[in-house]
């Protein structure tokens, strides 16, 4: 495997010293793009995208194209795993995701098998091999899942929802059925994302979108343990170096403690939390990645350097930190936009980092 060219992203998740504070954003190849636009229309589709290798690739370069960006990430879907369990994912255009069998009882639960993801996803793995071999070194590739509770909303509801009405009703009703379909989930999670480290992931990121609708104690029980069982059983070096793991909960912000005590490398935050404060509770512990509200991006270019400054003020000096948004980007939001904020973390970084 070539030599990495820019490391600052796997650095800073090490707290080691950085010249300046890597930079990348959650959805980064997504429709703001034109580009992204125009590989959809040719793929026919979103899943067409995801399905085939070489396109995935060519969605996943664009945004480094085009930006300075410090890290890639694997151009897919968290709802990949759901789908080859056999629950027949498809996308509503304006609607997001939507299954065709979604799992509502016992025997449906019982029925889920652990994927195989060189069997069962394979598209996945070639893309990350294929994706790896193509940045030739440039920066490194983030592979990616989603946590067993948010995979699990989307499988019991049948797509997105407003209150996960279904599956706490299972979670409160038959919390031993929840935790069988947990625990199926966290397996299979293990098995997908160490296969995408062997094809040359070299950090993963868990997306736990949904963590922020639970409980203080059903966030503990339902969600957070499968995570810890995720890292556990994860390869944690390759390659002579430390594969980080990222976790991120949105809405999470309260629990930074207990993240940073499951022995994840690096926690997303969402931009409700201080990054400052945050750094105060659990920075000796962990990176933090975040935390800049996307919807800034829809406000003037001076506005958002503005934005920058002040984050990167609140984590102050010393590394230990990604400069992310807290969550994805918009598809409305102006590529110039995005530029000017990936250009900002570059430009006035400089001074935390003598
Ligand atoms: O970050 C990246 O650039 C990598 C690609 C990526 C996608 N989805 C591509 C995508 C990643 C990391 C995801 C994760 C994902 N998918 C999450 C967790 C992160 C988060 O946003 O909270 C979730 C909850 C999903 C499920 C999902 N997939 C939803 C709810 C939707 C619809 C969203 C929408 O904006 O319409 C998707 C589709 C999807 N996944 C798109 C992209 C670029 C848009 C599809 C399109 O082109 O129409």
């Amino acid at each position: 495997m070539s030599e990495l060219k820019n490391d600052r992203f796997l650095r800073a998740l090490s707290r080691q010293p950085v010249d300046v504070t890597p930079v990348w954003m959650m959805r980064q190849a997504g429709r703001y793009l034109p580009e992204y636009r125009a590989s959809r229309a040719k793929a026919g589709d979103f899943m067409g995208l995801c399905g085939n290798p070489e396109m995935a690739c060519e969605v996943t370069l664009q945004p480094l194209e085009r930006y300075p960006l410090d890290a890639a990430i694997l151009f897919s879907d968290i709802l990949t795993i759901p789908d080859a369990m056999g629950l027949g994912l498809y996308f509503e255009t304006g609607e997001g995701p939507k299954f065709r069998k979604p799992v509502r009882t016992e025997s449906d639960i019982q029925a889920l098998q652990v994927i195989d993801p060189h069997k069962d996803l394979p598209y996945v793995v070639d893309a990350v091999s294929l994706i790896r071999r193509e940045l030739n070194g440039r920066v490194p590739l983030i592979g990616f899942s989603g946590s067993p509770w948010t995979l699990a909303t989307y499988m019991i509801e049948g797509g997105s929802s407003r209150d996960f009405r279904r599956a706490k009703q299972m979670l409160y009703n038959t919390p031993e059925l929840m935790h069988q379909l947990l625990n199926t989930l966290a397996e299979s999670v293990i098995v997908y994302l160490n296969a995408q480290i062997e094809a040359g992931a070299q950090a993963v990121q868990i997306f736990d979108t949904w963590g922020g609708a639970l409980s203080h104690s059903a966030y503990q029980e339902f969600s957070l343990s499968y995570m810890q069982k995720i890292i556990d059983g994860l390869i944690r070096e390759r390659e002579g170096r430390k594969v980080p793991v990222i976790l991120f909960t949105k809405g999470g912000g309260q629990w930074l403690e207990l993240l940073a005590d499951t022995g994840a490398d690096g926690l997303g935050l969402d931009w409700t939390t201080d990054i400052g404060q945050a750094r105060a509770r659990v920075g000796e512990r962990v990176a933090l990645q975040g935390n800049m509200d996307p919807t800034i991006l829809y406000a003037s270019p001076q506005r958002i350097r503005e934005e920058v400054s002040r984050i990167l003020q609140s984590f102050g000096a010393g590394s230990g930190h990604v400069f992310n948004l807290g969550h994805g980007i918009t598809p409305e939001v102006d590529p110039e936009h995005a530029g000017a904020f990936i250009r900002a973390v570059h430009e006035y970084s400089g001074p935390y980092h003598t």
